[in-house]
């Protein structure tokens, strides 16, 4: 199967919803159906939870952990792209297609009305400035003891991986991630830029993407320190 995270020549900085949604409506699915390797990867060790797919597009991930039992919430300024969503939600998870909602919103203007046990942003390739605002907004939706996934097309794409956006602007690292992140109570699990393998015309191929996971401390316990002065008198 060729690799649809790629995107080549886009300059998707500038899309707007518009522009988003000409683009799902021209095509019966943009990517792939099947969710992403990362996420697949990181959430299969996660026990079922609440889950917030920021710029979900067609849901994939959304869904994939619906299916796993998840209560999933796919976010994007496409209503084209979530309508898909939704319908796919209805022929793959049949009653239980209720465990996928989705919200048609800006991400640069969203705040969610709740925290989740996992927040999921995969391949929102935007500006710095712009990307650092949705990340922000993606750890503060953390609840605790839950976990933020971000997935991307790492800056190191554009000269030794395969695809991707060619706009160096909307690229980034790990490292970008992490100082996007600083300072709102996560602690980093794993940053770093790995290796994707990609099936492509031309034979195997790899792309380059950023995996960054981090996770929120439980908190302690309340009214401990209470009890603990109770017990001292
Ligand atoms: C490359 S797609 C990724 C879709 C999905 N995460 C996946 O992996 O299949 C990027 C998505 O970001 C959405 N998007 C871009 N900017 C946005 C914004 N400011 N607010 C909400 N959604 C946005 C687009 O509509 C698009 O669906």
């Amino acid at each position: 199967m060729l690799d649809r995270d790629r995107r080549e020549g886009d300059d998707v900085a500038s899309m707007t919803s518009q522009m988003w949604n000409e683009r799902y409506a021209a095509s019966q699915a943009v990517w792939s159906i099947t969710p992403n390797v990362w996420v697949e990867q990181v959430a299969a060790d996660l026990p079922a939870g609440t889950a917030l797919d920021l710029a979900a597009g067609e849901g994939r991930n959304a869904l994939w952990l619906a299916e796993r039992g998840w209560r999933a919430t796919a976010v994007d300024f496409s209503a084209v792209a979530l309508d898909r969503a939704r319908t796919w939600a209805a022929q793959r998870l049949g009653p239980g297609a209720d465990r996928l909602a989705t919200v048609v919103a800006d991400l640069l203007e969203y705040t969610p009305d709740a925290q989740f046990d996992l927040v999921l942003v995969v391949y929102l390739q935007l500006p710095a400035d712009q990307r650092g605002t949705i990340l922000r907004t993606a750890a503060r939706a953390v609840a605790p003891g839950g976990h933020l996934l971000v997935v991307a097309h790492d800056s190191d794409n554009l000269a030794h991986g395969y695809g991707g956006p060619q706009d160096p602007a909307v690229l980034y690292t790990a490292e970008d991630v992490t100082a996007d992140v600083a300072g709102l109570g996560l602690d980093v699990v794993r940053a770093e830029a790995v290796r994707r393998p990609v099936d492509t015309p031309a034979g195997p191929r790899h792309a380059i993407d950023v995996l960054a996971v981090f996770s929120r401390a439980v908190k302690a316990a309340a009214g401990r320190g209470r009890r603990t002065a109770a017990w001292g008198e």
